[in-house]
This record gives structure tokens, C-alpha cells and sequence, in this order.
């Protein structure tokens, strides 16, 4: 079954809310906020998944329990209940099996999102997850880029990275998800969702996939351009091609910037630092400290790589597929990175029956 969600929640704002957040990660979703008559409306359809708030009205969400056993194909249900109301919900309404957890009320968007991700049902949704978890890095690198970073904003960031991770990991054809993107949009917000999607398959087919590498790769890659946010902000769109001497001088700070910015928080380890500082950094022709590759972090290395080719993709408003080639193309470019790093990037691309055997 596709995933249909069913939101039952009286509260009007709120359901509004998270229905537009579920349309723009295109979930669809059916929202009843009027608990009269709502057992007939939702007479003869499926739903994957329902968010039931039991403030709805007591009879009702308990009829709709019974209803959804008889005749909807079993759902998740996730039963929304606040701290006033709990004291007055029937015990064994908390524990039947039809509901697959309590949620507490105010409840969040991103606790609905993760209600479908964990859902085992949705496996073969894979793409699904890819999507959502690109509007959720949209949104928070959209929340760091114009209120600048703060702890609430890092854990989400390292969150949704993490789950990013845990996808790609996952999912033995991720490749095929990115074939499939056609609906890609090089938007300025996707850079660094891209170029934490692309690094994270590199060092998938590097081996270097451990949790905590990982876990930095992925805060790294989605913050690595944060620097960018203390230049002039004409500068933040620009092609760096297009920059006159003064302004190239300016944006080529701008990993100092990130680092500065980054160094304010204890809790960024120094692996992700070092991405940020280090991600046009190459073979003694980088910036901002023109150092040999030696002395070039490998998590850096990756980043840079991926970093390159999100830029080529958005230039050339190219779908990655498509763009791979022509990227690979340019030999000056493809000479300025590690040649396993390379390697790794045309592996992650093609669908490795070898691969799929060896962790079967
Ligand atoms: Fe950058
Ligand atoms: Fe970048």
C-alpha cells in the first residue's frame, strides 16, 4: 500500500500545518478536523498510517479504532493524547494492539515524518524516505542559513543527516532512488543535501562506513557552505566563475568563516570542523590554505568531490545521472581528486550485483 495518512486532529492550525508540510514532501494526506459524521466519510478507504487525536472526542476515536480493525486494513495507528487527557483514557484503549503508539499532544511534524519512516510497512518506499528527507534538510539548512546556528538547529541537522545515512546503508539500490529523482531541481537549498547524499555514497563503496564516520560526513556535508552566511548576501548566489577579484578574495574565506562560526560549539567534533575548513582544499591549489594533499582530511577530500559535482549539476541543470558523464569529463577536474575517490563515485552510480551478494 502507498503511504495515505489519515489525520484526525481538531485542531485547526495545526492540522493545517502539517498537511502542507506532508504535500511538500508528497505524502498525501486526508485531514478531518469535524469528529460529527467522520466514521462515514472515511467509509471504504485505506490509509497507511493515522494520526488519531483523542481530543477529538472520546466515543468517536474509540468507534474509529474499532472500524479501522473491521475495514481499513489494519493502519499504524498513532493515538495523540495530551498530559490533561491521559489521566481520563482507558487503560486498555492505550494498549490495544490497534494503536502502534501513543504520541503526546503538541505533537510535531517531524515526529509524524518519523512515525512513516519507522513504519516497516513503507520498505519498499524508499524513495519516499529520499524525499522527505531532502524537505526536512531543506528546511533546517534553510533554518541555519537565516537564523545562524544554534544547538536545537545542530541536532536536527546531525538527525536528519544520520537518517540519511541510515538509508543509504539501508537501501542495497540507492542509485536507483537518485535515477529516479525526476523531479530534481538544483535548488540552493539542495547543495548541501546533495553533496551529503553524494559523499555518503562514496564512502559507502569506500568502506569507510562506520556510524561515527558517518555521523560527521553527514553534519559536515550539510553544513559545509555555513561560512557563506557572513559574506554580503549578493554574494551567497553567485556563481563563484562570475565574481569579480575582490569578491573571489571574499568568498574565499568563507571556510574560515564556517570554521570560526563552528568552533563556537563544543559539541561539533573537530572531524566535522575540519570538512568545513578544508572542502576547497586541493593538492596545494585550494583555499583558503592552499595545503598539499597530504595534509588534506579524507572526510574533506570526499566533501570536495561531491561538492564539485553538486556545483557541476547546478550549473549545468544536469539530473546527477545524467550530469556523471559529463562531469567525469573534464579531465582537469577529475585529476584535482584522489583516483579511488573518483572510483568510489562511479561505483556508487551503478547497481552492484557483486556488492548486493557479498552482504546478502
Ligand atoms: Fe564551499
Ligand atoms: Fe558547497
Amino acid at each position: 500500500m502507498s503511504i495515505a495518512i489519515l489525520l484526525a486532529e481538531p485542531d485547526l492550525q495545526l492540522a493545517a500545518e502539517i498537511k502542507s508540510k506532508l504535500e511538500s514532501s508528497s505524502v498525501a494526506s486526508e485531514v478531518l478536523t469535524d469528529p460529527k459524521n467522520w466514521v462515514g466519510q472515511i467509509k471504504n478507504k485505506k490509509y497507511s498510517h493515522v494520526i488519531l487525536n483523542y481530543d477529538l472526542e472520546k466515543e468517536v476515536t474509540e468507534e474509529i479504532l474499532a472500524k479501522f480493525e473491521a475495514d481499513h486494513g489494519h493502519p499504524k495507528v498513532y493515538l495523540v493524547v495530551s498530559e490533561a487527557q491521559r489521566p481520563f483514557v482507558n487503560k486498555s484503549l492505550l494498549e490495544s494492539a490497534s494503536v502502534t503508539k501513543v504520541l503526546d499532544f503538541p505533537y510535531t511534524i517531524e515526529q509524524v515524518l518519523k512515525c512513516i519512516e519507522e513504519s516497516p510497512a513503507l520498505k519498499s518506499s524508499a524513495e519516499q524516505k529520499f524525499i522527505t528527507l531532502r524537505t526536512l534538510s531543506v528546511k533546517v539548512i534553510e533554518e541555519i542559513y537565516n537564523n545562524g546556528l544554534n544547538e536545537q538547529n545542530i541536532i536536527m541537522a546531525q538527525k536528519i543527516g544520520d537518517s540519511i545515512s541510515t538509508l543509504i546503508q539501508k537501501e542495497k539500490d540507492f542509485a536507483d532512488i537518485i535515477k529516479n529523482m525526476d523531479d530534481y531541481k538544483p535548488l540552493i537549498y539542495c547543495h548541501p543535501f546533495l553533496v551529503c547524499v553524494f559523499s555518503m555514497m562514496i564512502c559507502r563503496k569506500l568502506k569507510w562506513d562506520s556510524q561515527r564516520t558517518m555521523s560527521s560526513l553527514a553534519l559536515g556535508a550539510l553544513i559545509h557552505d555555513i561560512g557563506m552566511t557572513a559574506l554580503p548576501l549578493e554574494l551567497r548566489s553567485m556563481n563563484p566563475s562570475e565574481m569579480n577579484p575582490e569578491q573571489f578574495k571574499l568568498y574565499q574565506s568563507h571556510p574560515i568563516e564556517g570554521l570560526n562560526m563552528t568552533n563556537k560549539f563544543p559539541q561539533i567534533p573537530s572531524s566535522v570542523t575540519q570538512i568545513i575548513l578544508q572542502h576547497h582544499e586541493a593538492n596545494s591549489k585550494g583555499f583558503p590554505n592552499a595545503v598539499s594533499n597530504v595534509k588534506i582530511y579524507p572526510l574533506a577530500k570526499v566533501v570536495s568531490l561531491s561538492d564539485k559535482f553538486a556545483r557541476y549539476l547546478l550549473d549545468n541543470e544536469m539530473s546527477p545521472f545524467a550530469g556523471l558523464k559529463a562531469f567525469l569529463g573534464n579531465r582537469m577536474e577529475v585529476l584535482q581528486h584522489d583516483p579511488e575517490m573518483i572510483k568510489a563515485m562511479i561505483k556508487s552510480f551503478i547497481k552492484d550485483d557483486k556488492d548486493s551478494k557479498e552482504s546478502a
